[in-house]
């Protein structure tokens, strides 16, 4: 084996040596480098006469190419090995039962509230969306509730930091009400809108919660009278409650902002509460005065307006009989509507 061959042969060994990428470009600088062996013979060619600088030129020429050939083999050998390392590590045994994922689902208060946009919005209501955090004049003043009412007392009403331009305390909604001020103000008549959303009061029981959900509703234009109210109502529980044996009462009542102004009784014709009259929501004829703070006249526009439990509704709906239960976060409870 002459020396040329002898190059070939110890390259081939020391590629097929090298055990990583590293090593081999290592080896590979041993033969081929600035200063490796085949680099250094070439360099020499420049000695000889042109006829044996030819000759040999092509010899190492030939080893060259066998060296490179022998590189690109041991490069594409350890590529594969490490791509098979990978594979391996990566295996999945596909016969094993799956982890799944836990899907989330709908709160039943929500729900509801995707229901009632929904039922609401086919009989041509607007749905709006307001601030939760009020001041005092859209909360309280401009729905004609006096000075003294007591749900502006520190007992009933969640105050915040800060003020309002007037110097008012600002407060987290005690109703939806607001709603009415915040829309009729900024759209024309005809106006007919609901607008759900979390309030705010200090209370907590069974069947209260400090925060709940209410949908406020409105429809205001030249000659909406209690009779429509009637008509909606009856139309939203029996879409809602998904029956047509129900009947609503309207029971007198009072709210300032309304005159005249009714509680919203229903009663099932059948089913576990059969019988009994069940509140659902306030209700009334917009008072003057808060259709005058709407920036309307009084004598010219007329409508009603309602404010009800969204919780209340959906308790009614699939008969809980206690409001907490919506807001424990018990998933045993809650996986019931999924
Ligand atoms: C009002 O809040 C009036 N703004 C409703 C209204 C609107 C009347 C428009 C006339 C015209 P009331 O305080 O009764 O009214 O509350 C309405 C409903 O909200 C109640 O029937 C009840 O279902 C629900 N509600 C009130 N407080 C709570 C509470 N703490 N937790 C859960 N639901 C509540
Ligand atoms: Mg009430």
């Amino acid at each position: 084996m002459n020396s040329l061959e002898q190059l070939v042969v110890s390259a081939q060994a020391d590629f097929i040596a090298a055990a990583d990428a590293a090593a081999l470009e290592n080896a590979k600088a041993k033969y081929l480098g600035k200063t490796g062996q085949i680099t250094e013979l070439m360099k020499a060619l420049g000695k000889l006469d042109p006829d044996a600088r030819k000759a040999q030129g092509a010899l190492i020429n030939a080893v060259k190419v066998q060296i490179e050939d022998a590189l690109t083999a041991r490069r594409d050998a350890l590529a594969d090995a490490q791509m098979q390392e990978r594979l391996n590590g990566e295996v999945i045994d596909v016969s094993l039962p799956g982890r799944g994922r836990a899907t989330g689902g709908i709160h039943p208060v929500m729900r509801s509230w995707e229901r009632i946009e929904e039922i609401f919005r086919s009989i041509g209501f607007d749905v709006a969306d307001g601030p939760e955090i009020e001041n005092d004049w859209t909360n309280f003043t401009a729905l004609n509730s006096p000075e003294n009412h007591p749900a502006r007392s520190m007992q009933d009403t969640f105050y915040v930091d800060g003020s309002d331009s007037q110097g008012k305390p600002l407060l987290l909604r005690t109703h939806t009400s607001p709603m009415q001020v915040r829309y009729a103000r900024t759209h024309t008549p005809p106006i007919k809108v609901i607008a759900p959303g979390r309030t705010y009061r200090v209370d907590s029981d069974a069947t209260h919660s400090p925060m709940f959900h209410q949908v406020e509703g409105l429809w205001i234009a030249e000659d909406i009278s209690f009779a429509d109210l009637k008509g909606v109502y009856l139309n939203f529980v029996k879409a809602f409650f998904e029956t047509d044996d129900l009947q609503v009462r309207f029971r007198p009542s009072y709210f300032p902002f309304t005159e005249p102004s009714a509680e919203i009784d229903i009663a099932f014709g059948s089913g576990p509460l059969k019988g009994r009259w069940l509140e659902v929501s306030g209700a009334g004829q917009v008072h003057p005065t808060v259709v005058r703070n709407f920036g309307l006249d009084p004598e010219k526009f007329i409508g009603f307006a309602f404010g009800s439990g969204i919780e209340r509704l959906t308790m009614l709906r699939y008969g809980i009989s206690d409001l907490r239960l919506f807001y424990e976060g018990d998933l045993r409870f809650l996986k019931q509507f999924n």
